[in-house]
């Protein structure tokens, strides 16, 4: 750690692997040490851009003593790999969602970090929302009285040259489909403000992709633990995609976040700084609802700053590996459900019979 700043090496250098450099880039407590690609040409545009060095592999970045933690940028499939040569190495890491494509993966993964005494967080960056952590506080506080409804709305939309970009996004294995790739975010919102889910009963369709073997459409009924219901509607077929939506409906008040911004927030006990909530986030802000790119790098700064803070401070972060592991255990039962044709019951028992 040089000059108390937590320094970070990216593992992957595509997509996703400049929010995370502007976001470092933008730190006071975390900074950007070096990337590494397979593709020599990703990873040159990252090293040019943010003036960081490059390795030739992950093995010889996580020799570098600069580097602190390890971000896992590659595709779904790949993070397990690199996750446990991290935790080996003793790196902290920064995983990108989904952990991994396995609960089983996910578990050896949450072993070795704590073996190795290495932080392992999982980006899901929507979490830091100033609206969601209000969200939040409110149903801890028991503001909402009985929570009756918890929804998550994405009618977002992906082209066909999206998919076709790269061989792993055309891949149900790989997580590609909507399920795992898009509505992770927003079935993880859910979780953390009205889980955890006790059933759920899922349909996926293929609308709009029809050349790619993947669905691009959910539509899941659940039943929370606590005795709430809920639905989830996802989609990357529905030109030209809007805002999301993260609807909780109780007893006593009904929040409804749009995007990143505060839509709706009413409770029969109007507090002071309720009329302060209401101008929590903006509609100006993109979310990612018509294209992978469409995002700003706020949440992904507030999500680093966290882990980096959690490092030198020897805390925990906000968002752990083990405290997102249901959210992925949710995603697999809806995949089983839909193949199934039934709704399935958690904890999930046979991860085997999704596929
Ligand atoms: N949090 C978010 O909002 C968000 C948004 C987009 C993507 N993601 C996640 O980020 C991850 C990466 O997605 P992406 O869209 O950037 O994918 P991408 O395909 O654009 O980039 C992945 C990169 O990893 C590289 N790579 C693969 N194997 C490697 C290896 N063994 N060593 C070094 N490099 C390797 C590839 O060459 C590629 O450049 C995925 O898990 C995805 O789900 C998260």
């Amino acid at each position: 750690m040089r000059d108390s700043r937590v320094g970070f090496g990216l593992l992957g250098a595509g997509l996703i692997a400049p929010f995370h450099a502007r976001a470092l880039q933008a730190s006071q407590v975390a900074e950007l040490i070096g990337v590494t690609d397979l593709d020599a040409g990703r990873m040159a545009k990252i090293t040019s851009a943010f003036g960081c060095k490059g390795y030739p592999s992950l093995e010889v970045m996580l020799e570098d003593p600069a580097v602190d933690a390890v971000s896992v940028l590659t595709p779904n499939h790949l993070h397990y790999d690199a996750v446990m040569k991290a935790a080996a190495a003793g790196k902290h890491v920064l995983i990108e969602k989904p952990p991994a494509m396995t609960l089983r993966e996910t578990d050896e993964m949450i072993k070795a970090c704590q073996a190795a005494g290495v932080k392992a967080c999982v980006s899901v960056q929507c979490r830091t929302r100033k609206a969601v952590q209000a969200i939040r506080r409110a149903a801890r506080e028991g503001r909402f009285g009985t929570i009756y409804h918890a929804d998550a709305y994405m009618k977002w939309f992906r082209s066909a040259d999206y998919y076709r970009s790269d061989a792993w996004r055309m891949s149900r294995r790989s997580g590609a489909g909507v399920t795992i790739q898009q509505a992770f975010h927003y079935v993880d919102l859910l979780q953390y403000l009205a889980g955890p889910a006790r059933t759920v009963h899922a349909r996926m369709r293929n609308l709009a992709h029809p050349a790619i073997d993947l669905e691009d459409t959910l539509l899941a009924f659940v039943d929370y633990e606590s005795g709430a219901q809920g639905v989830v509607q996802a989609s990357t077929a529905l030109w030209p995609g809007t805002d999301i939506r993260i609807e909780i409906n109780g007893e006593n008040g009904t929040a409804i976040m749009s995007g990143e911004r505060m839509d709706t927030w009413k409770f029969r006990d109007e507090r002071p700084e309720d009329a302060e909530i209401r101008s929590y986030g903006s509609a100006a802000v993109a979310t990612g609802a018509t294209g992978a790119a469409d995002l700003g790098f706020q949440d992904h700064q507030a999500v680093i700053e966290d882990l980096a803070k959690a490092i030198l401070s020897g805390g925990e972060p906000m968002i752990t590996l083990p405290g997102v592991r249901p959210t992925l255990e949710w995603c697999l039962a809806m995949y089983l459900s839909a193949k199934l044709g039934a709704p399935v019951s958690l904890p999930l028992e046979d991860e085997k019979a999704i596929w």
